[in-house]
């Protein structure tokens, strides 16, 4: 192969050796050729070379000094029940020979940076050390995660490791789902379920630990939970009361361990007075890196080429491919961020993968096809971390969250599309803004990581599928999440309990009309008044794990008699997955099979008749049939499963705050529709004359997506879930609300106006 003069080899880690490098397919042979045909896309140029970057200069993984003295554990938990090869696996981490002098440094100071290789153990094992050795006390350790998939697989993890069943002594909390009891000692958990936490217990009293984890993805939460830790501490630390009204001596101690993967902790120990910062050495080989030669327009059809490529042409090892994908907005729904954590990319990749795979030479080795993603069950994604059976590669297709949250065994390929789903701010020209995800490049820290993961077992190698000076040209590191994203519903929890984001001690303070807009959003909502106090609304919109305007919605559910309806609706916008499948050269079948649930005021009715009819059927038919009538009309199962349980999680909510869950209109649509009004206003837009829809809240002119039911129709005014930047504008999940319900409200057209 010709391209292959080109390559060379840069070892990750300071060895070098003869260049390697990796074939270019056959094309007549290659089951990637017909993959576009299968994509029903053009064909492209395959993957056919990968160009061996010059060495950057920075040497991302090079080791860095270990944990003071090594020294054996002493106390070392005996527990007939755990199982003795975990014990050994646990000895053998690199984090496990510091263990006594990383133990001994906690103990001595308040807060303490931790900074170390992916893979050496941090997030699992040290809160198994300050467990064992009695530095926490009696009070719960907590672990913070930017993503729920990693917080509930490091629980089982962990749980197993201690040889009990998850929410036993060992725990998680994440947005919908959690198990703990109050015997839990050690509590995996979203950043964003602690901050909401902070509303039921200001000074976190039940932790005697917190540990921030992944802080230098610096997430809007981790960034609002690391200000308040350091408010918290003051308090709880201080052994004089300063008002001496006594008491303040009784208060636990709070100790702050802040870890991170990558090697911009000097920020975190600053904000922390100087706090200090201890290395972990890990375990890194060597990975040769290859570039693509040239940029790639179909990352997934280039993924699904490379993957075959390594099959067919390298050694046994496991394959894991990144694919774009954003951490799930914790217990808040953002509705932009619908559909866009990454499974779509990673089903469409699985099942191009599994076609192919199938017709293979039988002496290929077998694949096995594991996606990790937050949506999918927790049981799924504990299977990534099991190896593969005799004779089969392992194919693991994850978001960021394999890129320094979970380590997978047995990886030797990576596979990187260069991708991932940034949460953006759109500023709306009226003032007012909304959040939305876009597709971006990542960054070089990111591409850095992605990379070592192939080398944690051994030597390993990496195929990114974009070329040396795409790498070249990707920023350092990424935002904080907090001057990039929108402030609406932290805003909301913070009045909660008293806080103003414009007077907290910040690592990074967002911008002032950043703040400007969310109050204003707050504002519009009902949230707070004139004087951005917070009002009784407000107060109770905080008490759901849903998004604001969702909120809202089931607040006036409930002068609308129509609770029931809106929480069926809500759940199913909250969910991780769309309701309806929209496979592009199907549409027409599946818009013709799904018209019995359409309803003529919208998408937002449409769904309530879908999950009624699923509720019909589930009622008298087998999980088989149940499946088969779902696949008949093109519904996503997931999302219906996934939305009664967020469904039964809203109606304890509901109880728990005076609403009653079963208030309901029946047939009658208008009470929905209002509700939904309510928390929609600032989405809703107007008909011209022209035809058109312009918003009410701005100056856009907005379409109608073709996935509405509505996309044909004129009617005098819409509100919709969320909008959809592409060449156009469009709104999506949309409802014709009748024009003086604008009108009717005095108080919203005030706001309005
Ligand atoms: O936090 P850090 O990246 O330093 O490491 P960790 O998450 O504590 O993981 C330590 C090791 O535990 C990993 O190398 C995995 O091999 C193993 N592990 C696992 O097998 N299954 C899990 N669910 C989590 C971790
Ligand atoms: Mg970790």
């Amino acid at each position: 192969s010709g391209s292959s003069k080109r390559h060379k080899e840069h070892g990750h880690s300071h060895q070098h050796k003869k260049p390697r490098y990796v074939d270019a397919p056959d094309e007549e042979q290659s089951p990637r050729k017909s993959a576009t045909e299968l994509n029903g896309t053009t064909p492209q140029k395959l993957v056919n070379g990968y160009k061996v970057p010059k060495p950057h200069g920075h040497n991302n993984l090079n080791r860095i000094n270990g944990v003071g003295e090594s020294s054996r554990s002493k106390n070392f938990r005996s527990n007939s029940s755990t199982d003795l090869q975990l014990q050994e696996q646990r000895k053998q981490l690199p984090i496990a020979k510091g263990r006594d002098a990383l133990v001994a440094e906690i103990g001595k100071h308040d807060v303490t940076v931790l900074l170390g290789e992916t893979g050496s153990g941090k997030t699992t094992q040290v809160p198994q050390y300050l467990l064992e050795n009695g530095v926490a006390g009696k009070g719960m350790i907590a672990v913070t995660q930017p993503r729920r998939v990693a917080a509930t697989s490091l629980a089982d993890r962990v749980s197993k490791e201690q040889g009990a069943s998850v929410g036993d002594i060992v725990g998680y909390s994440v947005r919908f789902d959690e198990k703990y009891t109050s015997g839990t000692r050690i509590k995996y958990m979203t950043d964003g379920m602690i901050v909401r936490e902070l509303m039921s217990d200001p000074l976190l009293s039940k932790y005697s630990v917190v540990i921030v984890d992944e802080a230098h993805e610096r997430t809007l939460r981790t960034d609002l939970l690391i200000a308040n830790l350091k408010t918290i501490q003051k308090k709880r630390n201080s052994t004089l009361d300063p008002k001496g009204k006594g008491n303040a001596d009784k208060m636990n101690p709070l100790k702050v361990i802040i870890m991170s993967a990558t090697l911009d902790a000097e920020k975190f120990s600053k904000f922390f007075h100087n706090a200090k910062i201890i290395y972990v050495k890990g375990r890194q080989h060597p990975v040769t890196i290859y570039h693509s030669s040239e940029s790639q327009v179909d990352y997934v059809d280039a993924a699904m080429r490379t993957f075959f490529q390594v099959h067919v042409d390298q050694p046994p090892g496991d394959v894991l491919i990144f694919l774009p994908g954003e951490y799930e907005p914790h217990f808040i729904r953002v509705p932009e961020l619908k559909n866009a954590l990454g499974q779509e990319d990673i089903e469409s990749l699985e099942k191009s993968i599994t076609f192919f795979a199938k017709r293979l030479p039988a002496d290929k080795m077998d694949v096995l096809i594991l996606p990790m993603y937050a949506s999918q069950s927790a049981h799924k994604n504990t299977k990534v971390f099991e190896s593969a059976p005799s004779n089969t590669r392992k194919c693991i297709l994850a978001t960021n969250v394999a890129e320094t949250s979970i380590t997978i065994p047995g990886v030797k390929y990576v596979i990187d599309t260069g991708k991932c789903k940034e949460k953006q701010y759109l500023a709306r020209d009226s003032g007012g803004g909304f959040d939305t995800l876009l597709t971006r490049d990542i960054t070089k820290s990111s591409a850095m990581q992605r990379a070592g993961r192939a080398g944690r077992e051994g030597k390993g190698v990496c195929f990114r599928l974009y070329t040396e000076q795409a790498f070249e040209s990707m920023k350092r590191t990424a935002e904080p999440e907090i001057l990039r994203c929108s402030l609406t519903s932290s805003i909301l929890q913070l009045k909660c309990i008293g806080q103003n984001m414009e007077e907290l001690d910040l690592m990074d303070k967002p911008d002032i009309d950043a703040i400007y807009s969310a109050l204003k959003t707050l504002w519009l909502l009902g949230a707070i008044d004139k004087e951005q106090k917070l009002t009784s609304t407000g107060r109770r919109m905080a008490s759901f794990p849903t998004e604001p305007h969702l909120s809202r919605s089931i607040l006036a559910s409930s002068e609308h008699n129509c609770t029931k309806e809106i929480l069926t609706i809500v759940s199913i916008l909250s969910s991780s997955s769309k309701l309806f499948l929209d496979i592009s050269d199907q549409r027409e079948a599946a818009s013709d099979s799904r018209r019995k649930f359409r309803h003529p005021s919208g998408d937002h009715m449409t769904i309530l008749n879908t999950f009624r009819s699923y509720e019909e059927v589930s009622k008298s038919e087998s999980k088989s049939q149940r499946k088969e009538w779902c696949k008949k009309h093109f519904i996503n199962e997931k999302c219906l499963i996934e939305g009664k349980k967020i469904r039964e999680q809203l109606i304890d909510v509901c109880k728990k705050v005076g609403l009653d869950p079963n208030s309901s209109c029946g047939e009658n649509e208008d009470p929905v529709i209002k509700s939904l009004g309510y928390g929609l206003v600032g989405n809703s837009a107007f008909l011209q004359p022209d035809g058109s829809y312009k918003q009410t809240m701005g100056h856009s002119i907005v379409k109608i997506h073709p996935g509405s039911c509505m996309v044909n129709e004129k009617v005098p005014a819409i509100i919709y879930d969320e909008l959809v930047y592409t060449n156009q504008i469009y709104a999506r999940g949309v409802s014709a609300i009748p024009r003086s319900f604008f009108l009717k409200h005095a108080a919203l057209s005030q706001r309005q106006a």
